[in-house]
């Protein structure tokens, strides 16, 4: 049987949800993940240090030992440089995450002019706090499959630009022109890379009839663009790294006639589903920087010093997930994936 050992790994952008949704998400992030970067976008958001604590305490009463949430506070247009000066401080909320206003799930409180957000920003470039970035223009005008490209262009390039020394992370990157960006940029410049974004292009959203389960923001492009991805992750670039961006929904948010929750679940089955696009390009000896070295590298964390391992033994995924009271559709749901975890798991944790 192939098999593959790696550091344990990090999840450098995931969605845990809140109250009764954390035993689901927490108990499958900490499955085997190190350390996890969790997205601020609750409602209210998570807008400060104080805010962040309370909420990576929640998370740490359904955690098992060993498990390390960090925190990415949530930009609004009242984000002061106090604010990035207490996140420095922390310890443990090393990014702020731009949302530009309304660009995608839960970003009504984001940004609504990325310029007025400068002086922000340069209090984020001197205390070294990383800007995290939803990679979207909002522009009714502008195809829903155009704006990260537009983003690159009107925004992307100008931030970089001004702020030469600020680490920027244009989060899960779905064009050959993301990849192409960051590929050229400085190694202040990187990108995180969900596993669905590797695994489907818009084809499996919808050929045959719409598929809620694969709609997600960004949203899925075409071919081109995936390939672009898969050549980029398993590149051994240091400036591309494991970010799942699992975002759960309940089922009826998704399978919904007034409009369907964007976000992909993938939590349940996150390193599993990479070692399958990682083995089908040949260049499972590069899962292992990709998934536990470039983040921690990027944002400036030791490597986790245990190990987890994988063997190629397909499983079945179950085809619904509890999710509080609700029920979730997990990635692959009823279908199976070919790598399974067999040492490095942790014990869950009862609550
Ligand atoms: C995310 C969510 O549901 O919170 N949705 C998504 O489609 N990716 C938000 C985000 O990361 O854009
Ligand atoms: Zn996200």
């Amino acid at each position: 049987m192939q098999s593959i050992t790696l550091k344990r790994p990090d999840d450098w952008h995931i969605h845990l949800r809140d109250d009764t949704y954390l035993e689901r998400t927490v108990q499958d992030a900490a499955r085997y993940f190190g350390r996890v970067l969790v997205m601020p976008n609750l409602v209210p958001p998570v807008t400060d240090v104080n805010l962040a604590r309370a909420y990576r305490d929640r998370i740490l009463g359904h955690a098992p030992d060993g498990f390390t949430p960090v925190m990415a506070l949530y930009l609004t247009d009242q984000t002061s440089a106090d604010t990035v000066v207490a996140a420095s401080q922390s310890g443990f909320c090393p990014a702020f995450k731009l949302y530009p206003a309304g660009a995608t799930t839960n970003s009504a409180f984001g940004v609504n002019a990325i310029e007025a957000m400068f002086p922000v920003f340069e209090a984020m470039q001197e205390h070294d706090v990383i800007l995290s970035i939803h990679g979207e223009v909002t522009d009714e005008g502008i195809d829903i499959f155009d704006r990260e490209a537009a983003f690159i262009d009107t925004m992307l390039t100008k931030i970089v630009h001004e702020f030469p020394a600020l680490r920027v992370i244009l989060e899960h990157i779905t064009t050959r022109e993301a990849a192409q960006f960051v590929a050229e940029a400085s190694d202040k410049v990187a990108a995180t890379i969900t596993a669905h974004h590797l695994l489907f292009n818009r084809n499996d959203m919808l050929v045959g009839g719409m598929k809620p389960i694969h709609y997600c923001l960004p949203i899925l492009k075409r071919d081109i663009h995936q390939k672009a991805l898969v050549h980029a992750a398993v590149s051994g670039n240091r400036s591309f790294f494991l970010g799942t961006d699992s975002a759960p929904h309940p089922r009826h948010a998704k399978e919904n006639a007034c409009g369907c929750a964007a976000g992909c679940y993938t939590a349940h089955a996150a390193i599993e589903l990479y070692a399958e696009v990682f083995e089908a390009e040949n260049a499972l000896q590069r899962l292992e920087g990709f998934a536990s070295e470039y983040g921690a590298d990027f944002y400036g964390y030791p490597h986790n010093t245990d190990t987890i391992q994988l063997d190629k033994d397909a499983w079945h995924v179950e085809e619904k997930l509890a999710f509080g009271t609700d029920e979730l559709i997990p990635t692959r749901g009823g279908e199976s994936v070919a790598w399974r975890v067999t040492s490095g798991a942790r014990p869950l944790k009862k609550v």
